[in-house]
């Protein structure tokens, strides 16, 4: 019967065994960088309430206004499947008192999170994000702190095709005022923007100065700079930022018409942009969220951070690195069985092999043992343990060492010791 074969949601992946190398090096440096910082790991749920996300991340984002999975949970009530890390990590910050065990925090997550965005390259509606919050501090070394670790993350990873982009946005006052300013100065020119822009301007006007449309960038570049409209506290914070970067041989590239795409951004915002990936080429975006824990019900408390995108990082280290060659699961031995009457014993070798810390493996496709020998050579095997009649009959195991092409026969008790000592120690063990 011809049954339909059913896909994949759009804009979601499988990882197949093959592609793990490039994730599990990325994962691997991310956590070994973040703990080497100061960062612990935190997890929350992959849903929460829909509020979380209207309040934190912000009504007037692209995220909360169109691109939200949310699920109706009962009358005026809704879940929401995460679109971004932060929200939850101050909810569960402030929920179970962290603040007040210790009011300075620095966790951080990886994990799914999900956006109803136009799929395209390295734009997915599941993605994964390593992210960093710092919690309560102001301090501009902190700021300068979390770029310098975004940027080693992508070092280690052997990146060098991108760029840091840094911008001040200012504190909720200058926000208020430079909002004002900004409507004033558009006013006139209305008709000239976008339709998105013309919407904007009411709702989130500095989302104008990112606008790709090029009638409305030929007018934000006339603009004064929101930098340069901001107080005398933001700019020395900016400015220390940066002496902070220069000290820690940073490079980075100031740019005027960075504002990121979420609400709860104050002063310091930054990017980090591969070149090598196309348009969407941000692998990395953070910045400082004064308001968000007070706004979130938690006493005032400036914090930071940043998140990295796993899927446009992939991109990236496949752009400058051409990719990590499709293996399979790799082993240490292999045991292979000459005849049907010997899995039995095969098995409980394999077994008592994997006990012992060596990763082994054997066939269970009932193949010939020149077949087997070739799974064995392609998983890397650097032994094989030989069990055929003979063998069975004499109490032993034929131990063959694939790099040297030897063997010796040796007894059946001896045969986990003796594939012990030819094999590396198994790091798991
Ligand atoms: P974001 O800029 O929305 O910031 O996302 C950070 C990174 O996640 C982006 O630079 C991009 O690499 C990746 N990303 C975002 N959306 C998608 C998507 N649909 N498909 C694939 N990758 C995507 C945040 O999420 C903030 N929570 C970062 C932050 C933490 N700010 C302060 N603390």
């Amino acid at each position: 019967m011809d049954q339909e074969q059913i896909q994949s949601v759009q804009g979601t992946e499988d990882l197949l065994p093959g592609q793990w190398a490039l994730w599990t090096k990325l994962y691997g440096t991310a956590r070994r960088l973040f703990e080497r910082y100061g960062y612990g790991e935190i997890r929350t749920p992959v849903f929460e309430d829909t509020r979380l996300f209207v309040k934190g991340t912000g009504e007037t984002t692209e995220i909360v206004e169109k691109q939200m999975y949310s699920i109706p949970t009962g009358e005026d009530e809704s879940i929401t499947l995460r679109p971004e890390g932060t929200p939850p990590v101050i909810r569960s910050y402030l929920e179970h008192g962290l603040h007040k065990q210790r009011p300075f925090q620095k966790l951080y997550y990886v994990g799914p999170m999900f956006r109803r965005e136009r799929p395209q390259k390295g734009r997915l509606r599941q993605f994964h994000q390593l992210g960093v919050e710092a919690i309560g501090s102001s301090n501009p070394l902190l700021d300068a702190e979390t770029i310098v670790l975004a940027v080693a993350v992508f070092h280690e990873l052997g990146l060098s095709d991108f760029e840091v982009r840094l911008n001040t946005i200012g504190c909720a006052e200058c926000r208020g005022r430079l909002r004002a300013e900004m409507r004033r100065a558009l006013e006139p020119r209305l008709s000239e923007l976008c339709d998105d822009c013309r919407r904007r301007i009411d709702r989130n006007v500095f989302r104008v100065l990112d606008c790709n449309n090029e009638g409305c960038r030929a007018i934000v570049v006339e603009l004064p700079t929101v930098a340069a409209g901001v107080c005398s506290e933001c700019a020395e914070h900016y400015s220390r930022v940066k002496a902070a970067l220069d000290a820690a041989g940073v490079e980075y590239a100031e740019d005027p018409f960075l504002v990121r795409g979420l609400d709860y951004y104050t002063r310091t915002v930054y990017e980090v942009r591969h070149r090598g990936i196309g348009a969407r080429d941000a692998i990395c975006g953070g910045g400082r969220y004064d308001g968000l824990v007070e706004l979130l019900g938690g006493p005032p408390t400036p914090s930071l951070g940043f998140a990295i995108g796993a899927e446009s990082t992939i991109l990236a280290m496949e752009s400058e690195q051409g990719g990590a060659p499709d293996e399979d699961a790799r082993v240490q031995a292999f045991v292979v069985c000459f005849e049907d009457e010997a899995r039995q014993s095969c098995f409980e070798l394999l077994h008592e092999l994997r006990a012992a810390g060596v990763s082994a493996d054997m066939d269970y496709e009932g193949r010939s043992a020149k077949a087997q020998m070739r799974t064995a050579n392609r998983l890397g095997a650097k032994i094989c343990l030989l069990v055929g009649r003979d063998e069975l009959e004499q109490g032993t195991v034929t131990v063959r060492d694939m790099t040297e092409s030897e063997q010796r026969t040796v007894p059946r008790a001896e045969a986990v010791a003796a594939a012990r000592c030819r094999v590396e120690p198994n790091p798991t063990t």
